[in-house]
């Protein structure tokens, strides 16, 4: 069975992805430090898959851990989640920003470098392309300057991995450009658990209809749009933890030791945040509170994935509808709520 260290496994994206893993029949270990996340996923884990999984609770920035975490396991490959991910404080923190998510990526290549693990998945973003020139965006499409430290960091991240990759230590890498992750996996038993108030669309119209908070505003009624909002490509957790198994296999299957490629994460269609609204409300049943304002400053106008290269490359792609992770999330939020 082959083991795969998850940095972040206990967080949003990561704890799906264990039990997709875990399912596909490897043996997914743990490393997190609870700075974004509670012990209470490892109980979700327990009940979604009966097992007790293997846990190193710490920081990435720690090199020592992962030198007693590869001497202790052989580890197969590495999925890195563990990074913050908030970009409004990413602006006001950019050094928290960079030493975890660049300093942490450091920390995690000189060790697997110096253990000889060959198998890097990387949680990039579509935000490295910024406001693209043509849509769908392609991964030849030219990134743009990052617009806060946290896009930065994925920039920076990616041309780390690919330095390090092309120096023919060992290392193969594929970094995947999320779209907008949304949904939960469907037993309800795990999702996302924003702390505070949510600055991502999705959980601020479920905490709204679950009387958490009493409108959700509508950042901007006057883009360039059919209904003038935002669009986004929003993809189910479930799909884009099936595309992190699909990745390893992929890395799995390439002899060249010194690979490195990055592929789009998304659906391929695009909604706008009305649409998403109206989803919600045919699949949850609820009527939503809501109101149209004012743009929030730094939001691209409109994105979403060309995934011909996802399906091509990684054999994959998504299988959830809107209606279904929207469903999802409503279902978790309810949990959450006692509702
Ligand atoms: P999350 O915050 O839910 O999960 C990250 C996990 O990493 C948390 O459990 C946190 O405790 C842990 N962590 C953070 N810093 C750590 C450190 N120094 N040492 C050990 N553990 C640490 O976030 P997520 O939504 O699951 O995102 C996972 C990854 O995907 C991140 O790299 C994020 O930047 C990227 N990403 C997320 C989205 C999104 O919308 N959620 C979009 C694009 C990319
Ligand atoms: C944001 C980040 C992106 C990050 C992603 C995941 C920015 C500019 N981008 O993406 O880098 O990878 O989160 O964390 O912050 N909206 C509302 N009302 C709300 C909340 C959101 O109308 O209360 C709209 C937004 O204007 C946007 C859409 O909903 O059009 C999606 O927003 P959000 O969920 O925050 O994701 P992104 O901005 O796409």
């Amino acid at each position: 069975m082959k083991n795969i260290l998850v940095t972040g496994g206990a967080g949003y994206i990561g704890s799906h992805v264990i039990v997709r893993l875990h399912e596909e029949g490897y043996n997914p270990i743990i490393l997190d430090d609870f700075s974004n996340s509670e012990k209470s996923v490892l109980n979700g884990l327990h009940k979604i898959t009966g097992k007790n999984f293997k846990l190193y609770e710490g920081d990435i920035l720690n090199r020592s851990l992962f030198d007693q975490i590869f001497n202790e396991n052989r580890i197969d490959g590495v999925i890195h989640f563990a990074a913050k991910k908030a970009v409004g404080e990413s602006v006001e923190k950019p050094l928290l920003y960079y030493k975890n998510n660049v300093s942490g990526l450091v920390s995690l290549l000189e060790a697997m470098v110096e253990h000889q693990v060959p198998n890097l998945v990387f949680s990039s973003s579509c935000t490295v392309y910024g406001q693209p020139d043509t849509l769908p965006v392609t991964e030849e499409s030219p990134t743009k300057p990052a617009n806060s430290p946290y896009g930065n960091t994925k920039q920076i991240g990616e041309e780390i991995i690919r330095d390090v990759v092309d120096a023919k230590v060992g290392l193969k890498s594929i970094a995947l450009r999320y779209f907008n992750p949304i949904g939960a996996h469907p037993s309800s038993e795990i999702g996302e658990l924003p702390l505070g108030v949510p600055s991502n669309l999705v959980p601020f119209i479920t905490q709204t209809a679950a009387g958490q908070r009493d409108s959700l505003t509508v950042f901007g009624s006057n883009y360039d749009t059919p209904d003038g909002t935002c669009i986004r490509d929003y993809i189910h957790v479930m799909d884009l933890a099936d595309a992190h198994v699909q990745s390893l296999k992929h890395l799995d299957s390439i002899e060249d030791l010194s690979h490195y490629d990055f592929v789009n994460i998304g659906t391929g269609i695009g909604s706008t945040v009305l649409e998403v609204i109206e989803s919600f409300e045919k699949s949850s049943g609820e009527s939503l509170n809501y109101s149209l304002g004012p743009r929030r400053p730094g939001d691209v106008e409109e994105i979403y994935a060309q995934v011909d290269k996802s399906i091509i490359l990684l054999e994959w792609k998504t299988k959830h509808s809107l209606d279904d992770a929207l469903r999802d999330s409503w279902n978790w939020q309810k949990k959450l709520s006692g509702i």
